[in-house]
């Protein structure tokens, strides 16, 4: 049972009438869970907007809204405050049957929806041969989590981690396999060596690059320097206004001077990288034209070339199998990897296709598609015949929409890619795509104490894995630590500790991720991730256990208990007696209200932000109702169940995000 949405239906004809279809929702979407006790459980604010609109006391609406609202049922109690409030308090023994029937339903509560439609999630997608790092955490975890929810409400759900397996880091790591491979290093670990190659590749062009625009930065500086001492002999007019411009102007060119010299350091520290290391320096020499030898590598390979062709069916599997590595410790898997090289045939297509339709035209050389919300074009063909990220993402879409029939298209992907996603979109809708719905899920950086992105050690081919391995190893420091302080000693032997501590440790670094709102950037801390206290996974799996612990500590056997409550005698089903276990079944009973909150803008932080509420809920009703000491034995039944309903939801909102839970901690 969703109690807003059946408030919002009860609603609906009522405030149809008075105020017209128009904005009913909008009107609707005023009845919200109330903030405090004392007014309520739920409260409507629609009669201020309304009052003001039709020229009448706001009081005056909310009365006759009352008056026609049918609601008797689900509310025992309706009242008008202030200015026209609307406070609605549910009926205890409606309340009690829906959360009996939660109890009893194998889905907590919630409903399916109503009209399913099909969604291909586009995430994680990570470059391959190129090391993973911190951030594909965000887009892998993030669409999990989606795909896992859109699926428990009933839609049908493809995933597609699209990944990088034909662009420019191939001719990289192919340029570099055939000058500099260290054929037993290969042989020991392929994807190590090709992870080596790719940085050894990247710091040569780089080194290159810095080497060629050093003189040309040089003349910056000396021009800036120039224009600085040139300003600062500007004698002052005395004209106020003349005199202002000139110090800003002053000022202007200090931040140039200061910018280009950063610049300059940054370009010789890249430089003196390489040369203070012979073994480099050599081959830098021995290279100097390695960034357009790397592109030609690429281009060859997308021409066929037979070599390149097998060199990278060689390095794919290798790759793909590392990567694979992390999804099974992640527990993420995917319908398809269909990844960038299956489009490949299809792209000369997409390129005539969209000449044909007349949206793209020849621009120096290149094929391009001009919009009018946007200054510059999506460029699908550079002059020297070469596709890019964004024809493949055409033909990706074009895939999708014929194989699929999709209704809608999320792509999990850095904020930094925003701009070539509504390019994307815009031309999919005018060329191919009008009815397909496609969303950005954009999300910020994750970033070091210091607030600047968060680096995994450099040169640490197993970036990603060493993160998750830390988190492990401090998680298994939090649960030893916790399972040493309890009070009649330990009661985890080791092969216990480090099960419970890896289920912590990967539900840390996850839950960690959903729970900041997606597109702020968020520091990484272990020590913040794994608190016992607070809105973490750990404090949630801990109030799990806590459940099972009741139950072991009572002797309590969970399957007869949930007979028991099911074979409809009503002395073995929840009562909500006490306020605190009131308040904790109504939480209990707002699951599918978080998880419509999810949908609404894709944010699996509501869900976490739900279940740190639920989770507080638990706890003070734990401290205020005594559960295996109740003095009735009702009571007893009655708390038991509320607890393990407590514990299912808990569990279930954890699995929705990908996170498991323990028995004990
Ligand atoms: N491989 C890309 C990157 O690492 C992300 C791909 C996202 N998906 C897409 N369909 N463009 O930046």
């Amino acid at each position: 049972m969703n109690i807003l949405a059946e408030l919002k239906n009860r609603f609906h004809d009522v405030l149809a009438e008075i105020a017209g279809d128009s904005d009913v929702q909008s009107l609707l979407d005023m009845i919200k869970p109330a903030q405090d006790a004392r007014f309520g459980d739920y409260q409507a604010n629609f009669a201020m907007p309304l009052g003001k609109r039709l020229g009448q006391a706001p009081r005056d609406i909310a009365a006759q809204i009352i008056e026609q609202v049918s609601v008797d049922d689900i509310c025992s109690q309706t009242e008008i405050a202030g200015p026209g409030f609307i406070n609605l308090t549910l009926c205890s023994h409606w309340l009690t049957e829906q959360v009996n029937a939660a109890a009893g339903d194998p889905r907590v509560g919630v409903a399916k929806i109503g009209d399913p439609k099909t969604f291909v999630l586009d995430y994680s997608s990570p470059n391959v041969a190129k090391p993973m790092h911190v951030g594909h955490i965000r887009s892998t975890v993030i669409g999990d989590s989606l795909a896992r929810s859109l699926r428990f409400l009933g839609h049908q759900v493809i995933t597609d981690n699209h990944l990088g397996d034909w662009g420019t880091q191939f001719g990289m790591i192919i340029y570099g396999y055939k000058h500099f491979v260290d054929q037993d290093a290969y042989q020991q670990h392929e994807v190590n060596e090709l992870s080596r190659l790719y940085r050894l590749v990247n710091q040569l062009i780089e080194f290159w690059k810095s080497k060629n625009s050093l003189e040309m930065q040089q003349q910056e500086v000396e021009h800036r320097e120039a224009e600085v001492v040139r300003l600062e002999q500007v004698e002052p007019t005395g004209d106020k206004k003349e005199d202002k411009k000139q110090a800003k102007a002053l000022g202007r060119a200090k931040d140039q001077l200061s910018q280009s010299r950063k610049t300059i350091a940054s370009l010789q520290a890249t430089i003196a990288a390489v040369e203070s290391d012979s073994q480099l320096h050599e081959y830098a020499q021995q290279h100097p034209e390695i960034a357009r030898h790397a592109l030609l590598e690429t281009a060859r390979l997308h021409e066929g070339d037979e070599t390149n062709r097998q060199l990278w069916e060689q390095f794919l599997p290798k790759c793909r199998e590392e990567m694979q590595r992390v999804y099974r410790r992640l527990n993420v898997e995917f319908d398809h990897e269909y990844g960038e090289s299956y489009y490949h045939e299809m792209l000369p297509g997409v390129v005539a296709d969209l000449q044909q339709a007349g949206l793209a035209t020849e621009s120096e050389g290149a094929q391009c598609v001009f919009l009018d919300e946007f200054e510059t074009p999506m460029i699908i063909q550079k002059s020297d015949g070469a596709y890019l990220y964004a024809t493949t993402d055409l033909a990706t879409i074009e895939y999708r929409r014929k194989q699929w029939d999709v209704d809608e298209i999320l792509y999990v992907v850095d904020h930094r890619q925003s701009e070539h996603f509504q390019k994307l979109f815009a031309v999919a809708r005018v060329w191919n795509a009008p009815d397909i719905e496609m969303h950005h899920i954009s999300f910020g950086t994750v970033l070091d104490e210091s607030g600047r992105p968060y680096k995994t050690r450099s040169g640490d081919a197993v970036g990603l894995e060493g993160l998750l391995d830390e988190a492990v190893s401090k998680a298994l420091e939090v649960v030893s630590a916790n399972d040493d302080r309890k009070p009649n000693g330990p009661e985890l032997d080791e092969a216990a500790r480090h099960h419970i501590a890896d289920v912590v440790g990967h539900g840390a670094i996850k839950y960690a991720d959903l729970s900041h709102n997606r597109t702020s950037d968020y520091v990484f801390s272990y020590d913040k991730m794994m608190a016992l206290e607070g809105n973490t996974a750990t404090y949630m799996q801990y109030s799990y256990a806590r459940v099972q612990s009741i139950f072991r500590k009572g002797g309590i056997d969970v399957e007869s208990l949930r007979e028991a409550s099911q074979s409809s005698q009503s002395s073995q089903s929840i009562v909500l007696a006490h306020d605190a276990e009131r308040g904790l079944a109504k939480m209990i009973l707002r699951y599918s209200e978080a998880l419509e909150n999810v949908m609404e803008d894709y944010r699996p932080n509501q869900l976490t932000n739900y279940l740190f509420d639920l989770a507080k809920r638990f706890s003070s009703f734990f401290e205020q109702c005594p559960v295996l000491k109740a003095e009735e034995d009702t009571t007893r039944q009655s708390r038991l169940q509320l607890c393990d309903l407590t514990g299912r939801v808990i569990a279930h909102g954890l699995s929705l995000l990908g996170i498991g839970v323990v028995d004990q901690m």
